[in-house]
Protein backbone atom coordinates (compact mmCIF):
# COMPACT_ATOMS: atom_id res chain seq x y z
CA UNK A 1 0.00 0.00 0.00
CA UNK A 2 1.46 3.47 -0.75
CA UNK A 3 1.06 5.80 1.79
CA UNK A 4 -0.76 9.33 1.27
CA UNK A 5 0.72 12.04 -0.04
CA UNK A 6 1.74 14.58 2.72
CA UNK A 7 0.78 17.55 0.65
CA UNK A 8 -2.68 16.16 0.33
CA UNK A 9 -3.02 15.33 3.78
CA UNK A 10 -2.25 18.79 4.80
CA UNK A 11 -4.35 20.21 2.62
CA UNK A 12 -7.36 18.15 3.57
CA UNK A 13 -6.49 18.77 7.08
CA UNK A 14 -6.04 22.39 6.56
CA UNK A 15 -10.00 22.06 4.81
CA UNK A 16 -11.42 20.53 8.29
CA UNK A 17 -10.45 23.56 10.10
CA UNK A 18 -14.03 25.71 9.58
CA UNK A 19 -15.71 22.70 10.80
CA UNK A 20 -13.68 21.98 13.34
CA UNK A 21 -14.32 25.58 14.85
CA UNK A 22 -17.54 25.37 13.60
CA UNK A 23 -18.39 22.62 15.58
CA UNK A 24 -16.21 23.16 19.09
CA UNK A 25 -18.73 23.82 22.32
CA UNK A 26 -21.47 22.48 20.42
CA UNK A 27 -23.78 19.72 21.68
CA UNK A 28 -24.04 16.40 19.87
CA UNK A 29 -26.23 13.73 20.92
CA UNK A 30 -25.04 10.60 18.45
CA UNK A 31 -27.65 7.43 19.11
CA UNK A 32 -27.56 4.15 17.87
CA UNK A 33 -29.23 0.73 18.24
CA UNK A 34 -28.08 -2.64 20.05
CA UNK A 35 -27.23 -4.09 16.88
CA UNK A 36 -24.59 -1.09 15.88
CA UNK A 37 -22.48 -2.32 19.13
CA UNK A 38 -22.00 -5.75 17.91
CA UNK A 39 -20.97 -4.93 14.40
CA UNK A 40 -16.92 -4.85 13.59
CA UNK A 41 -17.11 -1.42 12.56
CA UNK A 42 -18.19 -0.54 15.73
CA UNK A 43 -14.29 0.14 17.75
CA UNK A 44 -14.05 2.85 14.62
CA UNK A 45 -17.20 4.90 15.80
CA UNK A 46 -15.78 4.76 19.33
CA UNK A 47 -12.79 6.05 17.98
CA UNK A 48 -14.25 8.60 15.94
CA UNK A 49 -16.39 9.60 19.04
CA UNK A 50 -13.10 9.77 20.97
CA UNK A 51 -11.88 11.96 18.33
CA UNK A 52 -15.11 14.33 18.57
CA UNK A 53 -14.76 14.95 22.60
CA UNK A 54 -10.63 15.76 21.81
CA UNK A 55 -12.30 18.64 19.38
CA UNK A 56 -14.18 20.44 22.43
CA UNK A 57 -17.52 19.03 21.19
CA UNK A 58 -20.37 18.00 23.51
CA UNK A 59 -21.18 14.28 23.47
CA UNK A 60 -24.04 12.33 24.69
CA UNK A 61 -24.40 8.84 23.81
CA UNK A 62 -27.88 7.00 23.67
CA UNK A 63 -27.66 3.48 22.82
CA UNK A 64 -30.15 1.19 22.64
CA UNK A 65 -29.74 -2.90 23.75
CA UNK A 66 -33.49 -4.36 21.53
CA UNK A 67 -30.76 -6.51 19.88
CA UNK A 68 -29.37 -8.20 23.15
CA UNK A 69 -32.77 -8.23 24.70
CA UNK A 70 -33.67 -10.11 22.53
CA UNK A 71 -31.02 -12.53 22.38
CA UNK A 72 -31.69 -12.72 26.34
CA UNK A 73 -35.58 -13.63 25.55
CA UNK A 74 -34.63 -16.45 22.80
CA UNK A 75 -31.93 -18.30 25.26
CA UNK A 76 -35.13 -18.33 27.53
CA UNK A 77 -37.46 -19.25 25.40
CA UNK A 78 -39.61 -16.62 25.34
CA UNK A 79 -40.52 -13.25 23.25
CA UNK A 80 -41.91 -10.12 23.70
CA UNK A 81 -45.85 -9.02 21.84
CA UNK A 82 -45.73 -5.70 19.74
CA UNK A 83 -48.67 -3.90 18.94
CA UNK A 84 -48.70 -1.33 16.53
CA UNK A 85 -44.79 -1.61 16.85
CA UNK A 86 -45.06 -1.23 20.25
CA UNK A 87 -42.91 -4.08 22.60
CA UNK A 88 -44.90 -5.29 25.91
CA UNK A 89 -42.29 -5.25 28.53
CA UNK A 90 -43.73 -7.45 31.32
CA UNK A 91 -42.32 -8.02 34.94
CA UNK A 92 -40.12 -11.54 33.30
CA UNK A 93 -38.81 -9.34 30.78
CA UNK A 94 -38.08 -5.93 32.70
CA UNK A 95 -34.97 -8.40 34.03
CA UNK A 96 -33.49 -9.20 30.82
CA UNK A 97 -34.11 -5.43 29.21
CA UNK A 98 -32.06 -4.31 32.79
CA UNK A 99 -29.92 -6.56 32.61
CA UNK A 100 -29.10 -5.97 28.44
CA UNK A 101 -28.67 -2.39 28.67
CA UNK A 102 -26.23 -2.64 31.62
CA UNK A 103 -23.86 -4.85 30.16
CA UNK A 104 -24.11 -2.49 26.43
CA UNK A 105 -23.43 0.40 28.98
CA UNK A 106 -20.34 -1.72 30.35
CA UNK A 107 -19.10 -2.27 27.01
CA UNK A 108 -19.37 0.96 25.85
CA UNK A 109 -18.34 2.22 29.06
CA UNK A 110 -14.71 -0.10 28.63
CA UNK A 111 -14.37 1.16 24.84
CA UNK A 112 -14.04 3.97 25.59
CA UNK A 113 -11.62 4.11 28.41
CA UNK A 114 -9.18 1.89 26.12
CA UNK A 115 -5.98 4.14 25.87
CA UNK A 116 -3.18 1.53 24.37
CA UNK A 117 -0.28 3.03 22.98
CA UNK A 118 0.11 3.21 19.34
CA UNK A 119 -3.83 3.19 18.87
CA UNK A 120 -6.31 5.93 18.11
CA UNK A 121 -7.40 6.07 21.96
CA UNK A 122 -3.99 6.55 22.80
CA UNK A 123 -3.81 9.88 25.69
CA UNK A 124 -7.71 10.09 25.13
CA UNK A 125 -8.26 10.02 28.84
CA UNK A 126 -11.69 10.45 28.73
CA UNK A 127 -14.45 10.51 31.38
CA UNK A 128 -17.79 9.16 30.83
CA UNK A 129 -20.89 9.53 32.90
CA UNK A 130 -24.00 7.69 33.38
CA UNK A 131 -27.20 8.40 35.43
CA UNK A 132 -30.71 8.88 36.62
CA UNK A 133 -31.26 11.53 33.93
CA UNK A 134 -34.76 9.97 32.59
CA UNK A 135 -37.90 10.19 34.43
CA UNK A 136 -40.57 7.90 32.57
CA UNK A 137 -44.18 7.14 33.75
CA UNK A 138 -45.88 3.58 31.94
CA UNK A 139 -47.13 3.43 28.57
CA UNK A 140 -49.97 2.37 30.67
CA UNK A 141 -53.46 0.22 29.07
CA UNK A 142 -53.84 0.98 26.01
CA UNK A 143 -57.28 -0.31 24.54
CA UNK A 144 -57.54 -2.20 27.25
CA UNK A 145 -53.87 -3.93 27.02
CA UNK A 146 -51.75 -2.99 29.95
CA UNK A 147 -48.46 -2.75 28.51
CA UNK A 148 -46.77 -2.95 31.90
CA UNK A 149 -42.95 -2.02 32.28
CA UNK A 150 -42.94 -0.15 28.67
CA UNK A 151 -42.65 3.27 29.59
CA UNK A 152 -42.65 7.07 28.15
CA UNK A 153 -40.40 9.59 29.12
CA UNK A 154 -41.53 12.41 31.55
CA UNK A 155 -38.59 14.35 32.51
CA UNK A 156 -35.42 14.76 31.10
CA UNK A 157 -33.40 16.34 33.59
CA UNK A 158 -30.99 18.54 31.41
CA UNK A 159 -29.60 20.52 33.86
CA UNK A 160 -27.84 17.71 35.65
CA UNK A 161 -25.97 16.61 32.35
CA UNK A 162 -25.53 20.02 31.45
CA UNK A 163 -23.37 19.40 34.36
CA UNK A 164 -21.94 16.86 33.36
CA UNK A 165 -20.93 18.48 29.71
CA UNK A 166 -19.50 21.30 31.22
CA UNK A 167 -16.62 19.26 32.94
CA UNK A 168 -16.18 17.39 29.67
CA UNK A 169 -17.04 14.29 30.07
CA UNK A 170 -19.21 12.22 27.91
CA UNK A 171 -22.82 11.34 28.73
CA UNK A 172 -23.52 8.28 28.01
CA UNK A 173 -27.61 7.40 28.22
CA UNK A 174 -29.71 3.76 28.50
CA UNK A 175 -32.97 3.20 27.56
CA UNK A 176 -34.23 3.17 31.08
CA UNK A 177 -35.73 5.52 33.18
CA UNK A 178 -37.35 5.43 36.35
CA UNK A 179 -40.37 6.66 37.57
CA UNK A 180 -40.39 8.57 41.44
CA UNK A 181 -42.23 5.35 42.79
CA UNK A 182 -39.25 3.53 42.10
CA UNK A 183 -40.32 1.53 39.07
CA UNK A 184 -38.04 1.09 36.11
CA UNK A 185 -39.53 1.24 32.78
CA UNK A 186 -38.14 0.09 29.16
CA UNK A 187 -38.06 2.67 26.92
CA UNK A 188 -37.14 2.98 22.96
CA UNK A 189 -34.11 4.71 22.80
CA UNK A 190 -34.52 6.51 19.49
CA UNK A 191 -37.56 8.68 21.91
CA UNK A 192 -34.95 9.48 24.36
CA UNK A 193 -32.35 10.20 22.03
CA UNK A 194 -35.48 12.69 20.59
CA UNK A 195 -36.48 14.12 23.96
CA UNK A 196 -32.60 14.26 25.09
CA UNK A 197 -31.36 16.63 22.30
CA UNK A 198 -34.45 18.56 22.45
CA UNK A 199 -34.47 19.68 26.28
CA UNK A 200 -30.52 20.22 25.76
CA UNK A 201 -30.91 22.36 22.66
CA UNK A 202 -28.47 20.40 20.89
CA UNK A 203 -26.84 21.60 17.69
CA UNK A 204 -27.44 17.93 16.02
CA UNK A 205 -29.31 14.96 16.95
CA UNK A 206 -26.93 12.48 14.85
CA UNK A 207 -28.82 8.46 13.99
CA UNK A 208 -26.29 5.91 13.01
CA UNK A 209 -27.82 2.80 11.57
CA UNK A 210 -27.43 -0.03 9.07
CA UNK A 211 -28.34 2.21 6.06
CA UNK A 212 -25.93 5.10 4.85
CA UNK A 213 -29.04 7.13 5.61
CA UNK A 214 -31.88 7.81 3.63
CA UNK A 215 -32.84 5.75 0.61
CA UNK A 216 -35.19 6.86 -2.00
CA UNK A 217 -37.64 3.81 -3.94
CA UNK A 218 -34.53 3.88 -6.16
CA UNK A 219 -32.23 2.89 -3.43
CA UNK A 220 -30.07 6.06 -4.15
CA UNK A 221 -28.94 8.21 -0.89
CA UNK A 222 -30.91 11.17 -0.08
CA UNK A 223 -28.03 13.89 0.78
CA UNK A 224 -30.04 16.69 2.16
CA UNK A 225 -33.67 17.60 3.12
CA UNK A 226 -35.88 20.19 4.68
CA UNK A 227 -38.43 19.09 7.44
CA UNK A 228 -41.03 19.56 5.26
CA UNK A 229 -39.82 17.31 2.11
CA UNK A 230 -39.00 14.89 5.07
CA UNK A 231 -42.61 14.74 6.10
CA UNK A 232 -43.85 14.50 2.51
CA UNK A 233 -41.40 11.69 2.01
CA UNK A 234 -43.09 9.86 4.97
CA UNK A 235 -46.71 10.86 3.67
CA UNK A 236 -45.84 9.24 0.43
CA UNK A 237 -43.65 6.84 2.42
CA UNK A 238 -41.33 6.98 -0.68
CA UNK A 239 -38.13 6.46 1.58
CA UNK A 240 -36.46 3.96 3.97
CA UNK A 241 -35.21 4.75 7.10
CA UNK A 242 -35.99 3.72 10.59
CA UNK A 243 -35.43 6.81 12.63
CA UNK A 244 -36.75 9.84 10.15
CA UNK A 245 -39.96 10.58 12.29
CA UNK A 246 -37.60 11.08 15.66
CA UNK A 247 -35.59 13.40 13.30
CA UNK A 248 -38.38 15.28 11.91
CA UNK A 249 -39.54 15.79 15.48
CA UNK A 250 -36.53 16.99 17.02
CA UNK A 251 -35.79 19.67 14.10
CA UNK A 252 -38.97 20.70 14.57
CA UNK A 253 -38.81 21.24 18.74
CA UNK A 254 -35.62 23.19 18.11
CA UNK A 255 -32.81 21.21 16.95
CA UNK A 256 -30.81 22.33 14.21
CA UNK A 257 -29.44 19.62 12.49
CA UNK A 258 -30.45 15.99 11.90
CA UNK A 259 -28.29 13.45 10.43
CA UNK A 260 -28.93 9.85 9.45
CA UNK A 261 -25.72 7.92 8.87
CA UNK A 262 -24.05 4.47 8.57
CA UNK A 263 -22.55 2.70 11.64
CA UNK A 264 -21.33 0.10 9.20
CA UNK A 265 -19.06 2.34 7.40
CA UNK A 266 -15.59 3.30 8.73
CA UNK A 267 -15.37 6.83 9.00
CA UNK A 268 -19.19 7.86 8.46
CA UNK A 269 -19.02 10.40 11.50
CA UNK A 270 -16.03 11.91 10.83
CA UNK A 271 -17.03 12.03 6.72
CA UNK A 272 -20.44 13.62 7.47
CA UNK A 273 -19.43 16.27 9.95
CA UNK A 274 -16.25 17.45 8.61
CA UNK A 275 -16.38 17.18 4.82
CA UNK A 276 -18.84 19.46 2.35
CA UNK A 277 -20.71 16.14 0.74
CA UNK A 278 -20.94 14.71 4.29
CA UNK A 279 -21.65 10.49 4.17
CA UNK A 280 -25.33 10.26 4.73
CA UNK A 281 -28.64 12.28 5.62
CA UNK A 282 -28.72 15.52 6.94
CA UNK A 283 -32.46 17.15 8.02
CA UNK A 284 -32.41 20.87 8.87
CA UNK A 285 -35.54 23.23 10.17
CA UNK A 286 -35.31 25.21 7.06
CA UNK A 287 -33.05 25.66 4.29
CA UNK A 288 -29.71 25.12 5.71
CA UNK A 289 -28.03 28.23 3.40
CA UNK A 290 -29.39 31.59 4.57
CA UNK A 291 -28.12 34.54 2.60
CA UNK A 292 -27.65 37.00 5.37
CA UNK A 293 -26.12 40.23 6.89
CA UNK A 294 -22.68 39.50 9.06
CA UNK A 295 -22.29 40.34 12.01
CA UNK A 296 -19.21 40.95 13.77
CA UNK A 297 -19.36 36.63 15.16
CA UNK A 298 -19.04 36.15 11.53
CA UNK A 299 -15.54 37.96 11.18
CA UNK A 300 -13.71 34.47 12.22
CA UNK A 301 -15.43 32.76 9.45
CA UNK A 302 -14.71 35.34 6.20
CA UNK A 303 -11.46 35.82 7.34
CA UNK A 304 -11.20 31.64 6.78
CA UNK A 305 -12.89 32.47 3.50
CA UNK A 306 -10.98 35.19 2.04
CA UNK A 307 -7.30 34.44 3.29
CA UNK A 308 -6.54 32.09 0.67
CA UNK A 309 -8.08 33.92 -1.85
CA UNK A 310 -5.92 36.60 -0.51
CA UNK A 311 -2.90 34.84 -0.62
CA UNK A 312 -3.56 33.85 -4.38
CA UNK A 313 -3.66 37.77 -4.98
CA UNK A 314 -7.13 37.68 -5.62
CA UNK A 315 -8.56 39.77 -3.55
CA UNK A 316 -6.76 42.63 -1.40
CA UNK A 317 -5.67 42.02 1.92
CA UNK A 318 -8.38 42.92 4.84
CA UNK A 319 -6.88 43.13 8.66
CA UNK A 320 -9.29 41.76 11.66
CA UNK A 321 -9.21 45.47 12.43
CA UNK A 322 -10.89 46.30 8.89
CA UNK A 323 -13.47 43.79 8.81
CA UNK A 324 -14.58 44.95 12.46
CA UNK A 325 -14.75 48.42 10.97
CA UNK A 326 -16.65 47.46 7.82
CA UNK A 327 -18.52 44.53 9.10
CA UNK A 328 -22.23 45.95 8.89
CA UNK A 329 -21.59 46.64 4.83
CA UNK A 330 -20.85 42.62 4.20
CA UNK A 331 -23.75 39.90 3.55
CA UNK A 332 -22.73 36.81 3.83
CA UNK A 333 -23.90 33.11 2.65
CA UNK A 334 -24.21 31.03 5.87
CA UNK A 335 -24.28 27.23 5.05
CA UNK A 336 -25.01 25.11 8.45
CA UNK A 337 -22.55 27.78 10.48
CA UNK A 338 -20.13 28.03 7.86
CA UNK A 339 -18.99 30.92 6.04
CA UNK A 340 -19.48 29.65 2.12
CA UNK A 341 -19.40 32.90 0.59
CA UNK A 342 -19.34 37.02 1.37
CA UNK A 343 -20.02 40.64 -0.33
CA UNK A 344 -19.83 44.10 0.68
CA UNK A 345 -21.31 47.39 -0.29
CA UNK A 346 -19.28 50.66 0.68
CA UNK A 347 -21.25 53.60 0.05
CA UNK A 348 -19.00 56.65 -0.48
CA UNK A 349 -20.31 60.01 0.81
CA UNK A 350 -22.28 62.19 -1.41
CA UNK A 351 -21.51 60.00 -4.07
CA UNK A 352 -24.41 57.92 -5.95
CA UNK A 353 -21.81 54.98 -6.70
CA UNK A 354 -21.33 52.44 -4.73
CA UNK A 355 -17.86 49.91 -4.63
CA UNK A 356 -18.95 46.11 -4.54
CA UNK A 357 -16.11 44.60 -2.90
CA UNK A 358 -14.57 41.13 -1.33
CA UNK A 359 -16.56 39.00 -3.62
CA UNK A 360 -16.35 35.01 -2.74
CA UNK A 361 -17.72 31.86 -2.65
CA UNK A 362 -16.10 28.79 -0.84
CA UNK A 363 -13.71 27.08 -4.23
CA UNK A 364 -15.92 23.91 -2.89
CA UNK A 365 -19.38 25.75 -3.38
CA UNK A 366 -18.84 27.65 -6.53
CA UNK A 367 -21.28 26.90 -9.96
CA UNK A 368 -24.31 27.04 -7.81
CA UNK A 369 -25.67 30.51 -8.54
CA UNK A 370 -24.31 31.63 -5.27
CA UNK A 371 -22.41 34.58 -6.68
CA UNK A 372 -25.30 35.54 -8.15
CA UNK A 373 -27.39 35.96 -5.19
CA UNK A 374 -24.29 37.60 -3.53
CA UNK A 375 -24.63 40.31 -6.46
CA UNK A 376 -28.57 39.92 -6.83
CA UNK A 377 -28.55 41.29 -2.73
CA UNK A 378 -25.74 43.79 -2.90
CA UNK A 379 -27.30 45.26 -6.48
CA UNK A 380 -31.08 45.78 -4.29
CA UNK A 381 -29.13 47.33 -1.23
CA UNK A 382 -27.14 49.88 -3.95
CA UNK A 383 -30.53 50.69 -4.77
CA UNK A 384 -32.81 51.05 -1.56
CA UNK A 385 -30.03 53.45 -0.80
CA UNK A 386 -30.18 55.51 -3.52
CA UNK A 387 -27.70 54.88 -5.92
CA UNK A 388 -27.53 54.35 -9.30
CA UNK A 389 -24.23 52.42 -10.50
CA UNK A 390 -21.51 50.48 -8.44
CA UNK A 391 -18.37 49.63 -9.40
CA UNK A 392 -15.96 46.81 -8.70
CA UNK A 393 -12.24 46.55 -9.00
CA UNK A 394 -10.96 42.86 -10.14
CA UNK A 395 -7.64 41.55 -11.29
CA UNK A 396 -8.92 38.22 -12.67
CA UNK A 397 -12.58 37.89 -12.71
CA UNK A 398 -13.66 40.67 -15.09
CA UNK A 399 -15.59 38.23 -17.63
CA UNK A 400 -17.74 36.92 -14.57
CA UNK A 401 -18.39 40.94 -13.97
CA UNK A 402 -19.24 41.46 -18.00
CA UNK A 403 -21.27 38.79 -18.33
CA UNK A 404 -23.56 40.60 -15.25
CA UNK A 405 -23.56 43.63 -16.61
CA UNK A 406 -20.68 45.72 -15.76
CA UNK A 407 -19.36 47.64 -18.53
CA UNK A 408 -15.37 48.54 -18.56
CA UNK A 409 -14.66 52.17 -17.14
CA UNK A 410 -11.84 54.77 -16.31
CA UNK A 411 -10.47 54.94 -12.98
CA UNK A 412 -11.30 58.26 -13.45
CA UNK A 413 -15.03 57.62 -12.75
CA UNK A 414 -14.52 56.41 -9.35
CA UNK A 415 -15.09 58.94 -6.02
CA UNK A 416 -12.21 60.89 -5.78
CA UNK A 417 -11.12 58.96 -2.60
CA UNK A 418 -11.57 55.75 -4.15
CA UNK A 419 -9.03 57.21 -6.99
CA UNK A 420 -6.37 58.48 -3.97
CA UNK A 421 -6.61 54.46 -2.51
CA UNK A 422 -6.11 52.99 -6.00
CA UNK A 423 -2.93 50.82 -6.14
CA UNK A 424 -1.03 51.23 -9.30
CA UNK A 425 0.93 47.92 -8.69
CA UNK A 426 -1.77 45.96 -8.29
CA UNK A 427 -3.63 47.58 -11.91
CA UNK A 428 -6.89 46.60 -10.92
CA UNK A 429 -9.66 46.71 -14.08
CA UNK A 430 -12.35 48.98 -12.77
CA UNK A 431 -16.43 47.87 -14.14
CA UNK A 432 -19.24 49.75 -13.52
CA UNK A 433 -22.65 48.55 -13.69
CA UNK A 434 -25.80 50.45 -14.03
CA UNK A 435 -28.30 50.12 -11.73
C1 LIG B 1 -16.46 34.76 -8.89
C2 LIG B 1 -17.17 33.89 -7.87
C3 LIG B 1 -17.61 34.75 -6.71
C4 LIG B 1 -18.40 33.25 -8.54
O1 LIG B 1 -19.08 32.47 -7.58
P1 LIG B 1 -20.07 31.28 -8.02
O2 LIG B 1 -21.01 31.01 -6.90
O3 LIG B 1 -19.28 30.14 -8.57
O4 LIG B 1 -20.85 31.99 -9.18
P2 LIG B 1 -22.04 31.55 -10.04
O5 LIG B 1 -22.46 30.13 -9.78
O6 LIG B 1 -23.07 32.61 -9.89
O7 LIG B 1 -21.36 31.62 -11.48
C5 LIG B 1 -20.52 30.62 -11.97
C6 LIG B 1 -20.06 30.99 -13.37
O8 LIG B 1 -19.02 31.98 -13.26
C7 LIG B 1 -17.90 31.55 -14.01
N1 LIG B 1 -16.69 32.08 -13.40
C8 LIG B 1 -16.15 31.79 -12.20
N2 LIG B 1 -15.00 32.46 -12.02
C9 LIG B 1 -14.83 33.20 -13.13
C10 LIG B 1 -13.82 34.10 -13.56
N3 LIG B 1 -12.76 34.37 -12.81
N4 LIG B 1 -13.96 34.69 -14.77
C11 LIG B 1 -15.02 34.41 -15.54
N5 LIG B 1 -16.00 33.56 -15.20
C12 LIG B 1 -15.90 32.96 -14.02
C13 LIG B 1 -17.97 30.06 -13.96
O9 LIG B 1 -17.23 29.46 -14.99
C14 LIG B 1 -19.46 29.81 -14.11
O10 LIG B 1 -19.79 29.94 -15.44
P3 LIG B 1 -20.96 29.06 -16.13
O11 LIG B 1 -22.22 29.42 -15.39
O12 LIG B 1 -20.95 29.50 -17.54
O13 LIG B 1 -20.54 27.65 -15.90
C15 LIG B 1 -16.27 32.74 -7.40
O14 LIG B 1 -15.76 32.05 -8.52
C16 LIG B 1 -15.10 33.19 -6.53
O15 LIG B 1 -15.22 33.29 -5.32
N6 LIG B 1 -13.95 33.45 -7.15
C17 LIG B 1 -12.77 33.84 -6.42
C18 LIG B 1 -12.90 35.22 -5.85
C19 LIG B 1 -13.06 36.29 -6.89
O16 LIG B 1 -12.55 36.19 -8.00
N7 LIG B 1 -13.82 37.33 -6.51
C20 LIG B 1 -14.00 38.49 -7.29
C21 LIG B 1 -12.94 39.47 -6.86
S1 LIG B 1 -13.23 41.04 -7.51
Amino acid sequence: MTSPNPKDYITWFRSTSPYINNHRNKTFVIAFGGEAIDHENFHHVIHDIALLESLGIRLVLVHGAEAQVQEKLVQQGTSRKHIDGKRITDNHHIKSVVEAAGCVRIEIEALLSMGVANSPMHGAALSVVSGNFLTAKPYGVRAGVDYQHTGEIRKVDAKAIQQHLDQQSIVLMSPIGYSPTGEIFDLAWEEVAEHVATELDAEKLIFLDSTPGLLDDQQQLIRELTIREAQQLIQHQSAHCNHLQHAINACQQGVNRCHLISFELNGALLQELFTHDGSGTLIAQNNYEQLRNATIDDIGGILELIEPLEAEGVLVRRSREVLENEISQYTIIDRDGLIIGCAMLNVFDNHNTGELGCVAVHQQYREGQRGDKLLQRIEKQAVDRGLTTLFVLTTRTAHWFVERGFQPADINNLPQSKQSLFNYQRNSKVFIKSL
